[in-house]
């Protein structure tokens, strides 16, 4: 069989393989529905990710699922699927991509010492592993990723042994994972340089690089690796990820956009597609952007003091390195206001990123005209908050239908809130240690569970005391994480909507799970 030609040739071009919907959503409490997943797919591909780790087919019939309908729609990206190095992981990662134009398996196995021990497989037994489930992937497609897990606590000899190994067998991309988030710039970026130098075979396969954040340093860590010679950075939108995330698309892309003079490579990302992307990920995935996260989160772009605002108006340059603009963010932030109408709000929402069909339009016109009589001016980030935490969805099993909280000085606070449980309407009053505590009092008397409440959090929308409060909740029972999150110029409606946003997450991933295997439950220790 001929080797399937893995790059361009283009020593300037970058690949980026985003694993949003697999490492991000492996992230506890990131749950995404399957017309999510297919959304954000296409979002990818739209914005010119090259290819998308759509999941991990073995993982969950979702999983299956996801993977095959993101195969068979996508236009212009390879579609990739994780396997572990197991012929099963393998079979059912191949039906999954199989409809796609451009079908890749990625698999892998943990190298270092510390996972060598999890399997409890000799070097010798691993490498014979390696060398049999590569060979076997490669019968099945013509482009498979190969990655020793934790690459970089794996001792170097047997590094350079075990990837000449996956290059024999077939494989078209080695990815170097830094599983641990434990690497530093010049490490990453010698580490790449050295493999590429002495591994027989090396200059026929791309290398990759996969960073975890866990000291911070992921993106640094993928950028130095393309200086070493990597050509294609896994990463996540917002960084999600497994503990404290991956290296964010966002953050390599304007990184090599901005200052191209020091890092010579290119990208095929249309970059304003970014904001929307960024923003959708953060509703679909329940995970709030830091307002100060690089690029996307809502200060970056914000001159607050005096100074830099003084600054900024004599020359833009003064305090922006890029232009927000070059993310799809719109420079103006002119206020609606309730004699807005609904050309003027759509016409606000695709300026934010947002294409809303007709029957969304009349939503988010009606949420929208709510919030207009409670607040004198709706700004972009009302707005934004709207549609990220949009209604009620539809097949929602729990839902808030009225409440009444009595709360003050001189006694316990006290809550009456009446539910919709599958159609079925239900009304309970708790007493409470303040109106949130006995919100949800109430709603656990409706709807019994043990969940326990891991976070809790409020932050204001916009200025003032009519600013819309975004609250969100994550919740875990039984090892199952779910967040949920909801806008309110009500702190304690959205408390309560958040929590039950959450609830109703929770209902969907215990349905998962009881399907069998999960993405989060299933072990990465070897089946076969
Ligand atoms: O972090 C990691 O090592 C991974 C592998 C599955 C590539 O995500
Ligand atoms: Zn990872």
């Amino acid at each position: 069989m001929t080797k399937a030609s893995p790059i361009s040739g283009d020593k300037s071009r970058v690949l980026i393989f985003d694993t949003t919907l697999r490492d991000g959503e492996q992230s506890p409490g990131a749950t995404m529905t399957h017309n999510e997943k297919l959304e954000i797919a296409e979002l990818l591909d739209e914005m010119g990710v090259d290819i998308i780790e759509a999941g991990f087919p073995i993982a969950s019939e979702g999983d299956f699922a996801a993977v095959s309908e993101i195969a068979e729609r996508s236009k212009n990206a390879v579609i990739c699927g994780l396997a572990r190095a197991n012929f099963k992981d393998i079979d059912r990662c191949a039906e999954a991509v199989r409809k796609a134009a451009q079908p890749r398996i990625h698999t892998f196995i943990g190298t270092s010492p510390l996972h060598r021990a999890i399997p409890n497989l000799t070097m010798d037994e691993m490498a014979d592993k390696i060398h049999e489930t590569v060979t076997h992937a490669r019968n099945l497609v013509d482009n498979v990723q190969w990655s020793p897990m934790d690459a970089t606590r794996t001792e170097w000899d047997y590094l350079c042994r075990v990837i000449e190994i996956a290059i024999k067998a077939g494989a078209t991309t080695i990815n170097i994972p830094d599983t641990v988030g434990y690497t530093a710039p010049a490490e990453s970026a010698d580490l790449i340089k050295r493999l590429i130098e002495t591994v027989p075979g090396a200059d026929e396969v791309v290398f990759a690089t996969h960073c975890h954040n866990d000291l911070g340093m992921a993106t640094a860590n993928a950028l130095a690796a393309v200086a070493g010679g990597a050509r294609q950075i896994e990463c996540t939108i917002n960084g999600l990820g497994e503990r404290a995330g991956n290296t964010a698309l966002e953050e390599v892309v304007m990184a090599l956009k901005t200052r191209n003079d020091i890092m010579p490579w290119s990208t095929g990302i249309d970059t304003t597609k970014i904001m929307h992307i960024s923003r959708r990920v953060s509703t679909v995935s329940g995970f709030v952007v830091q307002p100060n996260k690089a690029i996307v989160g809502k200060n970056a772009f914000a001159h607050e003091s005096g100074i830099h605002q003084d600054g900024m108006l004599k020359n833009r340059e003064n305090f922006e390195i890029m232009r927000p603009e070059d993310i799809g963010l719109s420079g103006t932030s002119l206020p609606l206001g309730k004699h807005s109408g609904r050309a003027a709000l759509r016409d606000k929402l695709e300026h934010l990123g947002y294409e809303v069909g007709d029957n969304q339009l009349k939503d988010v016109f009606v949420r929208f005209k709510e919030l207009a009589d409670r607040k004198k001016e709706v700004f972009d980030d009302d707005l934004i908050a709207l549609m990220r935490t949009g209604t009620d969805a539809e097949n929602d099993h729990l839902k808030i239908v009225s409440m009444k909280v009595v709360c003050g000085t001189g006694g316990p606070a006290e809550a009456t809130v009446e539910m919709e449980i599958d159609g079925k309407d239900v009304t309970e009053t708790a007493e409470g240690d303040g109106p949130v505590d006995a919100t949800f009092k109430a709603i656990r008397k409706i709807y019994p569970n043990t969940a326990r409440l891991q976070l809790y959090q409020v932050h204001a929308v916009t200025e003032g005391t009519d600013a819309q409060a975004t609250v969100s909740v994550r919740l875990e029972e039984d090892g199952n994480i779910a967040t949920g999150e909801s806008a309110n110029t009500d702190t304690v409606v959205a408390s309560a909507k958040a929590y039950v946003n959450a609830l109703n997450r929770l209902i969907v991933r215990r349905g998962r799970v009881g399907e069998g295997a999960d993405t989060k439950e299933i072990s990465y220790k070897d089946l076969a």
